[in-house]
């Protein structure tokens, strides 16, 4: 028999609902955008840390633990960030298929890729938005890649040399600036815990 036939079976068999019910938690994509710097993958640890306590089976994907090892060789052309978002988001659907909780922060500069993310994702997706000025991102510049960015030295760069449209109707924003990481985190928390329980 081919696969064909196999996965339909397989999914009346036990589907996503019934995994959903084994973690006691609903799956959804947080997809978290923002300039690069505003603080999503620092939000998205923290708020994983306190929905762990709380019991809830979370997977943080962000460019630590992707752009390093699955999606490797990849670069910030038009074409290539969007193979980026692409691969990114079949992962995070096969993760929500397994009743997983993903936040996802990629920097997801336009509302064609976020749209291209939502498509592949599905009713699971949750567009979060890290509002976080880019002169705050500049300022803070944690990484060093504003000021190299400014100086020609990175070529499309978000925010300095590549575009980024902000979310026109995010389902939820965080204002990050005059709040601790701690403060920021607890905001999502409380967004999502509407969604996933
Ligand atoms: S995306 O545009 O394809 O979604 P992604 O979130 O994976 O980008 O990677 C962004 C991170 O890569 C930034 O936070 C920054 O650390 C680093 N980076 C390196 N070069 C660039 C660039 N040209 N534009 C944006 N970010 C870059």
């Amino acid at each position: 028999m081919s696969s064909a036939h196999i996965y339909p079976i397989y999914d009346q068999l036990l589907d996503q609902e019934a995994k959903e019910k084994l973690l006691n938690q609903k799956a959804k994509v947080f997809w978290f955008t923002g300039l690069s710097g505003s603080g999503k993958s620092t939000i998205a640890k923290h708020a994983e840390k306190q929905l762990h306590k709380m019991g809830f089976l979370v997977k943080v994907l962000d460019g630590d633990n992707v752009r390093d090892r699955l999606n490797k060789g990849l670069g910030f052309s038009v074409e290539d960030r969007t193979e980026n978002i692409r691969r990114i988001a079949e992962v995070s659907r096969l993760f929500a298929e397994t009743g997983v909780i993903c936040i996802n922060c990629f920097v997801s500069p336009t509302r064609e890729i976020r749209t291209m993310a939502k498509e592949i994702i599905g009713d699971s997706f949750e567009e979060i938005f890290i509002g976080t000025s880019l002169e705050e991102c500049e300022n803070r510049d944690t990484k060093g890649l504003y000021k190299k960015a400014r100086a020609g030295e990175i070529k499309d760069f978000t925010g300095i040399s590549s575009p980024f449209e902000a979310p026109e109707s995010p389902d939820y924003t965080v204002e990050t600036e005059g709040k601790s990481v701690e403060e920021s985190a607890s905001l999502f928390v409380e967004y999502a815990l509407t969604k996933i329980k």
